[in-house]
């Protein structure tokens, strides 16, 4: 799985469609992800209409190159299908992490735009998208071909790591 060490954040796209296909394998991957219970308690709502993605890339202050990226994905948490006192957030950051994933086998570059827990760009994006009150936007993730290619970094930092006890 090369891809978890070469992936970087993208927030440069090229003017170019994502593929229908290729959006239908990055939902099928994000599905795939593991959740407690196995709830499976995600919903996504996919945009390209270029007003609408205008609009959604105002949600804060670090999300306004989104714009440009052709293709975005809201993943959501369906309370009607959360199992009580569970880590929802866990279920959907591997959610999200899958995606992020699934993107670079594509071929692509994306970016995770945190949606929860801020108040106001949650109220942003329910507004936007008419999401009901069951319904709680999580993240938003601009996807689309890369402008340029990122380099990798290594984050390994063996002092963060205890062996048997603290
Ligand atoms: C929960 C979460 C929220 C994030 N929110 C934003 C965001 O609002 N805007 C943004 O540009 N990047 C956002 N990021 C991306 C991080 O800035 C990025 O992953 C981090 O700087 C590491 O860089 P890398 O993804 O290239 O490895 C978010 C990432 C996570 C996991």
């Amino acid at each position: 799985m090369n891809h978890i060490f070469t992936r970087r954040s993208m927030r440069k796209y090229l003017d170019k469609a994502v593929e229908s296909e290729k959006c239908e394998r990055i939902l099928r991957a994000a599905m795939q992800a593991p959740t407690g219970h196995n709830a499976q308690d995600f919903e996504f709502i996919v945009v390209t209409d270029e007003a609408m993605r205008a609009h959604l890339s105002l949600l804060g202050p670090y999300s306004h190159f989104a714009e440009k990226a052709p293709l975005h994905i809201i993943v959501c948490e369906n309370t009607l299908r959360q199992w009580p006192n569970s880590n929802w957030q866990g279920n959907l950051g591997a959610v999200c992490q899958n995606i992020l994933l699934q993107v670079e086998e594509e071929g692509l570059g994306a970016c995770w735009i945190g949606v929860w827990p801020y108040p106001e760009r949650m109220a942003h994006v329910k507004a936007a998208l008419s999401i009901p009150d069951e319904i709680i936007p999580y993240a938003l993730i601009s996807i689309g071909y890369k402008e340029y290619e990122k380099r990798a970094d290594d984050r390994f930092d063996p002092g963060k790591v205890h062996y048997e006890k603290y």
